[in-house]
């Protein structure tokens, strides 16, 4: 059985007074709910004090960027052994780093192995523009990407990723993906690329998030899904209330 996994994707919100207050309340809540994996994704600012706040809480701690390099001359960058130090969890290829800073199914190739080699769970980010999902594309997109930012990994590999299928056209926009159709690109889509890198038995113990939308009120209709593991969470988890809500409707599923 997959456990469920929610993670808070903070983007570029909160200060380090603002982060540690946000994970104090957080932590009242998500420390006991320890029957799903949960994580905070904060701006890599913030994540030496959050690792010491989070420490022994079981609550993960993720970062959204870093790059593949070990180390030199990279002005701005984060090396793998840098975010390993303080996370467990490395956001790869989110739709807003593809979209403005030019990543592609390659650079997040790059970044899965070097995370993998420096002991880091990367969430690799998948899913269609409005555009293409309109055209009907959203399978054959959808599964290059898998392909593409996952080539040339063992199924023992394989098996240690994490994979958050968000449609961009639903992300910050209020419009989610019906569970039911979130649940056939993860089922019908996802998990049978999944199984063609790394085999059936590795594809099925992979947990498949969905993010774009996920608030309060939907997010138990995603999680009673057989193929949705859990949500990446942006807006809603820039507040306790609304990412409490959400990973005890995941603890509840
Ligand atoms: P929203 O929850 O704000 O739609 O963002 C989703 C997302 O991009 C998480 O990575």
């Amino acid at each position: 059985m997959r456990r469920k996994f929610v993670a808070g994707n903070w983007k570029m919100n909160k200060t380090i007074p603002e982060a540690r207050q946000l994970i104090t309340e957080l932590l009242l809540t998500l420390k006991s709910l320890d029957g799903i994996d949960r994580a905070v994704c904060p701006p890599s600012t913030s994540l030496p004090m959050a690792a010491k706040l989070l420490q022994g809480t079981g609550v993960g701690l993720g970062a959204q960027n870093m790059y593949w390099e070990d180390s030199g001359a990279f002005t701005g960058e984060l090396a793998p052994a840098m975010v390993a130090e303080l996370c467990e969890y490395i956001i790869v290829g989110h739709s807003e780093r593809r979209q403005y800073f030019g990543e592609t199914d390659g650079t997040v190739n790059l970044k899965v192995k070097a995370a993998l080699a420096h002991g880091l769970t990367p969430i690799v980010c998948i899913g269609e523009s409005l555009e293409e999902n309109q055209a009907g594309k959203t399978a054959e997109v959808v599964s290059r990407q898998v392909r593409g930012g996952l080539a040339d990994l063992t199924p023992e590999q394989g098996a240690k990723l994490v994979i958050a299928y968000e449609p961009i056209w639903a992300i910050g926009t209020g419009l989610a993906a019906t569970a039911e159709d979130a649940n056939a690109i993860h089922r019908d889509v996802v998990r049978p690329a999944l199984a063609e890198l790394f085999g059936e038995q590795v594809a099925q113990g992979i947990q498949i998030q969905y993010g774009g939308s996920v608030k309060p009120d939907n997010a138990l209709g995603f999680f009673t899904q057989s193929d949705i593991d859990g949500a990446l969470v942006g807006g809603a988890s820039l507040k306790a209330d609304s990412f409490t809500a959400i990973a005890k409707a995941a603890a509840e599923s």
